[in-house]
């Protein structure tokens, strides 16, 4: 028998990717550009395990047993077996179990179909020893898992062939490029339930003319642009990009018919609030961006943090009886604010518990290996 475990980052893109060419073979409109974060905070673990004693495959997912025969799961593995022909033919044969979690609560509504299916494809690919490119596996589960098979800041090529052979993700830079670069990840309180971004992109392709005007004439310049800010390290530059690019994904969402809607009240007066905060400083010290979600991710360097975090903590009071740890991730200072910048940006309060609760963290590397495993060698869940 054969047992590896992996685990995977999430990724947060600063470029959106919105809309699907091909949807079996996931194929995406236009090139994305996302950053890895540390998976000391936030990440996927995958335990996979093949033996000849194994009666079935079998697959859980977060403590609960989930079917095997997923289109996204069996496409992955499908593709990574085909490339694994060469290898011993016996562990081909075998039956797998696959026991997959999230160290974040799934519950938030963070993206961790990115992370999962990066990881998974990780460690089916260490499974049975493929080596190269598999960022185009990872396509297959999930579009944005691909930027997740590699750390730093990560392109995807939305390629041009229908085979999706030049479909991949590639690293710009490193994370050790621009170290001071810190992300936090404000958890907004919302119980509605949204559009899955497979549905929502399928329906924006299908209705939004916007959509085709932002992958044909927007996306191409505004991604060079983007990669030449990063390169140089200017923040200013980077920020207004990323909040013109999530502004803009939105403005999509709701061109489509029926409109996809991911932002709410607490979402909007988070991005009022980055403004209203970069223009006292004429300068931008602040990137907000929000997925398929209401949740904002903002971009901030070091230095900024504090200050930043007081004014969040100051418009936004933490809940009165907290159920989990409210800020968490990297340790910091938590620096009560100063009385002139509650006058200069004229903040006013909001009723506590808006937010559920912060992440800090930064960017970090692609998926790694450990073995601190999921299963016993039996092929069970050790909790
Ligand atoms: C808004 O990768 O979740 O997070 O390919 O259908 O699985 P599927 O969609 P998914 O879409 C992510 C969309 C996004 C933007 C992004 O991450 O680029």
């Amino acid at each position: 028998m054969k047992i590896v475990t992996c685990i995977a980052p999430v990724n947060i893109a600063v470029m959106k990717y919105w809309g699907k060419r091909d949807e079996d073979l996931i194929l995406p409109i236009n090139d994305s550009l996302s950053a890895t974060l540390n998976t000391n905070f936030m990440c996927a673990k995958t335990t996979i395990l093949a033996s000849p004693d194994l009666k079935e495959n079998k697959f859980w997912l977060n403590g609960k047993e989930e079917s095997f025969e997923g289109k996204r799961l069996q496409n992955c593995l499908r593709e990574v077996q085909r490339r694994a022909k060469d290898m011993n033919p016996d562990v081909l044969g075998w039956k797998i179990a696959i026991c997959s979690e999230n160290n974040f609560p799934t519950a938030a509504g963070l993206a961790s179909s990115a992370a999962g299916y990066a990881c998974l494809v990780s460690a089916l690919a260490k499974l049975y020893n493929i080596e190269g490119e598999i960022s185009d596996i990872a396509r297959l589960g999930s579009g944005s898992a691909c930027r997740s098979i590699y750390g730093g800041w990560v392109r995807w090529h939305k390629g041009e062939l229908s085979c999706g052979e030049d479909s991949v993700a590639r690293q710009v830079v490193p994370s050790s490029h621009w170290p001071e670069m810190r992300v936090l990840i404000l958890v907004v309180n919302d119980k509605k339930k949204k559009d899955s971004s497979t549905s929502g992109m399928q329906r924006s392709v299908d209705t939004s003319d916007l959509l085709l005007y932002r992958s044909d004439k927007i996306v191409p310049k505004r991604m060079e642009e983007m990669i030449t800010s990063i390169k140089n390290k200017d923040f200013h530059n980077f920020a207004k990009l990323t909040m013109q690019d999530s502004n803009q994904f939105h403005a999509t969402c709701l061109d489509t018919y029926p409109p996809c809607v991911y932002m709410n009240d607490v979402s909007h007066s988070i991005s009022g609030l980055v403004h209203k905060y970069n223009e006292l400083f004429d300068e931008n010290r602040v990137a907000y961006t929000f997925d398929a979600g209401p949740n904002a991710c903002l971009y901030i360097l070091e230095k900024d943090v504090e200050e930043f975090l007081s004014v969040v903590n100051y418009v936004f009071p933490p809940p009165e009886v907290d159920q989990v740890e409210y800020l968490t991730g990297m340790p910091l200072e938590n620096r009560k604010i100063k009385n002139d910048l509650i006058n200069s940006l004229n903040l006013t309060r909001n009723e506590p518990g808006l937010l559920k609760y912060i992440i800090h963290t930064n960017v970090g590397e692609g998926p790694t290996s450990t073995d601190d495993h999921l299963l016993s060698l039996n092929g069970i869940p050790l909790k």
